[in-house]
């Protein structure tokens, strides 16, 4: 399941606990994972939990102004390739099969044409409940896949069918259904709607209504995207760091670019004075070891991007207080290596991004100190620019760049910093499919 997304919405049932364990076991299998929780999942387990296993923030409200903002109900139910439901609650099922849409996971279940697993998990009864089986059959009718229930033991001391299937049966079951879904399809919408509305959704049909389609293109669709951004702050004591002159406006533009690409974007971003980028999970460091951290825990990723102005040094001695001034004398500060991010990533041998990016911010024979970095760091492309003074590049709204590779050099014209980004992720595309066929 290697870069497949899945939309896992936990409905409010008892079995929602085991919920907490697919997510485990689908992030296991490389699936990426982003949780919907309804008002009665609530009950039984916390966004809190499900997001710190997802590694997603979780959702839970339809009028949520910062979610809509974020990435918002359309969006969501658009930006996966698969959506399981488990526990299917009687009541979801009841509410898919009818088309009511009156909270964020159900709003969602309508607005999307992507493939849908459903995990039914209810009281034997529930499930035996003519209505249940009537709904159940519209569902199936719908083209929506059905995993268990099982027979067995039921929280209320009953015996029978009900029992949502196990969460390794569910990940089965997902895998499946997402070996029949390409990672990328050609626009057909009207014959996705027919083929629906002829109660004859397929996974191929209903993945042809996928939105990517209808707004051109989605170079990185399926592709998760790690992306670092900003300065990096080094504290010489609790009010006082080292920093440098760098914006985050070219790695955030580069985030940006990414998640309008089709891509699933992680942003680790030192202290910037930029919004989050919408539709981007955004980790917010302040010291070049916690971005290694936030790096290292964003992992896996198919590219890493990293245009962060990592700082190479950070005091040996950091004051728990404030220095004084204390006369005329100077506080000695002695400087540590910082670790350097780009080339740890790079340099691994288990959990490499296939396709690593480094960026060099140079003073001086760009070209060749970039060549020089592109080896060094064992990186597949170094985006190099000249950050002198005199090109207002630090800070500033354009970018001057070379792509450097082990055998090419290209240099680009200047650009603003949005359209320098637009250009990389579409060359990213190209190379990410290259490496893909190869
Ligand atoms: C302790 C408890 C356990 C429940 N377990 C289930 C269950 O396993 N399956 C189910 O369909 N409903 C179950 N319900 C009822 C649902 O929580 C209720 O129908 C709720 O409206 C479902 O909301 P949702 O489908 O939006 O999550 C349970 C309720 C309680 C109080």
């Amino acid at each position: 399941m290697q870069g497949r997304r899945i939309l896992l919405v936990i409905g409010g049932g008892i079995a929602a606990y085991k919920s907490l364990d697919l997510i485990r076991r689908l992030r296991q299998r490389n699936a990426s994972v982003r949780c919907i929780l309804t008002a009665g999942a609530q009950h039984f387990v916390t966004p809190l939990a499900a997001g710190a296993l997802s590694g997603q923030r979780a959702h839970t409200d339809l009028f949520d102004g910062e979610d809509e903002a974020d990435i918002g109900h359309i969006k969501l139910a658009r930006d996966a390739d698969a959506i399981v439901v488990a526990p299917a609650t009687a009541n979801l099922m009841s509410k898919m099969a009818s088309g009511a849409a009156d909270d964020l996971a159900s709003t969602v279940l309508l607005a999307t044409a992507l493939p849908i697993l459903i995990a039914p998990a209810m009281n034997v009864r529930m499930w035996q409940h003519p209505a249940t089986q009537r709904n159940l059959a519209t569902l199936r009718d719908d083209g929506i896949h059905v995993v268990g229930p099982n027979d067995g033991a039921m929280a209320e001391a009953e015996f029978g069918p009900g029992r949502m299937a196990e969460p390794i049966e569910i990940a089965d079951a997902a895998a499946k259904l997402l070996s029949d879904v390409p990672h990328a399809e050609v626009p057909e919408r009207s014959v996705g709607l027919q083929a629906r509305t002829q109660g004859a959704a397929s996974f191929e049909a209903r993945l042809r209504l996928a939105p990517q389609d209808e707004e051109g293109g989605s170079p990185l669709k399926g592709l998760r995207v790690l992306v670092t951004s900003g300065p990096t702050h080094e504290p010489i004591d609790p009010v006082r760091y080292i920093a440098n002159r760098s914006s985050g406006r070219q790695g955030h533009a580069i985030a940006a670019a990414a998640a309008a690409a089709g891509a699933e974007v992680t942003l680790v971003s030192g202290p910037v004075a930029l919004p989050d980028p919408a539709g981007v999970r955004t980790v917010r460091v302040e010291t070049a070891r916690e971005m290694l951290a936030a790096v290292e825990a964003a992992l896996p990723a198919d590219i890493a991007i990293f245009a962060a102005a990592v700082a190479d040094w950070r005091t040996a001695n950091e004051a728990g207080q404030k220095l004084k001034k204390g006369g005329n004398v100077p506080p000695p500060l002695q400087l540590a290596l910082n670790p350097d991010i780009l080339a740890t990533i790079a340099h691994r041998t288990d959990g490499r991004p296939p396709l690593v990016v480094g960026f060099a911010a140079e003073t001086e024979n760009v070209v060749e100190h970039a060549r020089q970095k592109l080896a060094r760091k064992r990186c597949d492309l170094i985006v190099a620019n000249d950050v002198s003074p005199a090109t207002g590049v630090m800070g500033g709204e354009q970018n001057t760049v070379h792509l450097v590779t082990a055998d090419t050099v290209e240099t680009w014209p200047t650009m603003d910093k949005g359209e320098v980004a637009r250009k990389l992720v579409a060359r990213l595309g190209e190379l990410a499919k290259a490496q893909a066929n190869s």
